[in-house]
């Protein structure tokens, strides 16, 4: 395969997701918290955005963490070292807001642990001390585990069978910690229901809740429109206003609308066996 971004590692780490880590020394090198590149694996392939999930200025790299729903998804887990990627288009997006503000917890989903862990890190390193909780179907989907726990001053597990950590769903465990706790802010990512749910669970107390919003993404540059997001009255471009935004006026009947449009279409060239987990 032609193109500049060689893979130099690939490795799976749960089911249906793996870490690629790729030479892009210039995004390397000016890559912060919260940021995303996009990513063509051929030239004629799909552009998709995907968060800088880790990063090393050192040796140019930067890691990708990606689980495969579908056909672009699937096409670049599938490359192998030596493979190379014909786009890496970034850093995009506005970097995490760091604060310091006191104790923040941080809320993720699924793959939501990649996209949350450098912002742990940085909330960390900023000052503030972390609390993770981290939410999956199973003990066997919770990715990145050691790495969230070296990160955080407290690690919170929540899965849907019990299999690992709190029996239940991450707001089962946050309605706890903000019970017992005081919580100067809270930082979430994951499946659109998820990240509703956190906001229901913290509109009342009023903390300041952000989100990493998910829409379909194109040129990741503010050109195309298709990120579009409505927060609050306003409309809002999450490539480059974004992704991050204050959960509570996020309208996510609209995020969810939007990112389902295309789904008959996407299913046709989903690769079998994929998506069923
Ligand atoms: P498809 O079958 O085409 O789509 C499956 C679902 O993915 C769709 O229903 C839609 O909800 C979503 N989707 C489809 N196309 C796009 C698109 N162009 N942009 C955004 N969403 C799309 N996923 C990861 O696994 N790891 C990450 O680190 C990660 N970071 C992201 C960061 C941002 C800022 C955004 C917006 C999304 C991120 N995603 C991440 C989601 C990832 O981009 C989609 O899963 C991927 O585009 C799906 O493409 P597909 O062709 O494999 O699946
Ligand atoms: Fe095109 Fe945001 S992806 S405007
Ligand atoms: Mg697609």
């Amino acid at each position: 395969m032609d193109g500049r971004f060689r893979v130099c590692e690939a490795s799976a780490i749960g089911p249906a997701i793996w870490r690629l880590e790729v030479d892009a020394p210039r995004v390397a090198a000016h890559t912060h918290a919260g940021q995303f590149v996009v990513v063509r694996a051929t030239p004629s392939s799909e552009r998709i955005p995907l968060t800088i999930s880790d990063h090393d200025p050192r040796r140019g790299t930067i890691v990708l963490v990606i689980q495969a729903v579908g056909a672009s998804t699937s096409e670049l887990v599938s490359l192998v070292p030596g493979d190379r990627l014909s786009d890496v288009l970034g850093p995009l997006g506005k970097p995490t807001e760091l604060g310091p503000f006191g104790h923040c917890v941080v809320v993720a989903g699924g793959v939501g642990a990649a996209i949350a862990l450098p912002v742990m890190r940085s909330l960390a390193a900023a000052g503030n001390s972390v609390t993770s909780v981290l939410g999956a179907k199973t003990s066997d989907h919770v990715i990145l585990h050691d790495e969230i726990q070296a990160a955080c001053s407290r690690s919170i597990v929540t899965t849907e069978d019990g299999s690992l950590g709190v029996h239940g769903l991450v707001t089962d465990a946050l309605e706890d910690l903000i019970a017992r706790h005081h919580v100067d802010r809270i930082f979430t990512v994951g499946p659109i229901p998820m990240m509703r749910a956190v906001a229901e669970c913290t509109r009342d107390s009023g903390i300041t809740t952000i989100a990493s919003l998910n829409p379909i993404m194109v040129d990741g540059t503010g050109m195309c429109g298709g990120c579009r997001v409505s927060v609050g009255d306003t409309t809002r471009f999450a490539c480059v206003d974004g992704p991050e935004f204050d959960a509570h006026l996020v309208d996510f009947d609209l995020l969810q609308r939007r990112n389902e449009a295309y789904r008959s279409f996407e299913r046709c060239r989903i690769p079998s066996g994929v998506g069923d987990g």
